[in-house]
């Protein structure tokens, strides 16, 4: 596994536990993505589903209310969350395992479901492409990802204070309607509060979600980032996080 990688699994691992205490925005996207999963119920066809960075399993709860009796291949990177997974949602019809979802198994799914893993992905487009393969033919994916035009305020302060801009390359909407035009898109923006900028920071550490996959920022900078967020917004912070809600039918 390439060393990227291997650090964003570690990342997860450590914060599998605390993982569900925090992960706001995770529970609320993994809700819609079950409302909009409804929708197609009826259209799926027969044979397995799976679930790609399953985390804790907010979905694979979801996706056990909504396909009792389907078998599921319930999957992430992490071990960890694999295994706090399994602990929380232990079922005779899911089976769990570690999986890299940018080389995912040719099983031919009834369906692939996934929120908030593929902004993970190492090459994006390419291996969103590729995950039509893994399905059926008239097979499903529904997906979640955060994409570009989150952390709007973060970057805007990087801006006004001539500080580097070190938040992870999110992929671009117009490249997933690009990848698949025929796609259903829904696009969202959810604004989250912290009580300060070292609460985000904090915040992304103890959701396993602090790996930077580019440049660091010195510690000498980020604490000059942080002074300067909290000065800008002293009473709390705002942090903008736009997520696309997708339904790619093959
Ligand atoms: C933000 S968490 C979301 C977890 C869960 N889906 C939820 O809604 O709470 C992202 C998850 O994606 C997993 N992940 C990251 N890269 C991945 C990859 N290449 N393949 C599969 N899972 C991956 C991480 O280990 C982590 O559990």
């Amino acid at each position: 596994m390439e060393n990227i990688k291997k650090l964003i699994a570690q990342n997860f691992s450590k914060a599998a536990i605390q993982y569900e205490q925090e992960a706001i925005l995770q529970k609320m996207c993994a809700e819609r993505l079950a409302q909009i999963i409804k929708n197609y119920q009826a259209i799926i066809v027969p044979g397995a589903g799976a679930e790609i960075g399953c985390g804790t399993g907010f979905l694979t709860k979801q996706l056990l209310t909504l396909f009792p009796s389907k078998p599921m291949d319930i999957t992430d990177l992490s071990v960890q969350m694999v295994e706090q997974c399994k602990s929380n949602y232990c079922h005779s019809n899911l089976s769990f395992s570690v999986q890299d979802g940018e080389n995912y198994p040719q099983k031919a799914y009834a369906f692939i479901a996934s929120n908030l893993a593929f902004q993970w992905f190492s090459r994006f487009k390419e291996s969103f492409s590729k995950l039509q393969d893994s399905l059926k033919r008239e097979g499903i994916l529904f997906f979640s990802t955060l994409v570009e035009g989150s952390f709007a305020e973060w970057k805007n302060i990087c801006q006004a204070y001539h500080l580097p801009y070190t938040a992870n390359p999110l992929p671009k909407v117009e490249d997933l309607e690009s990848i698949y035009p025929e796609g259903v898109f829904e696009i969202q923006t959810y604004s989250l509060f912290y009580p300060s900028a070292l609460h985000f920071f904090r915040h992304l550490q103890n959701i396993g979600a602090s790996t930077s996959v580019g440049k660091q920022l010195a510690p000498l900078t980020l604490k000059q980032l942080i002074k300067a967020w909290n000065h800008e917004s002293p009473s709390e912070i705002t942090v903008s996080y736009r997520v696309v809600f997708g339904v790619i039918k093959v």
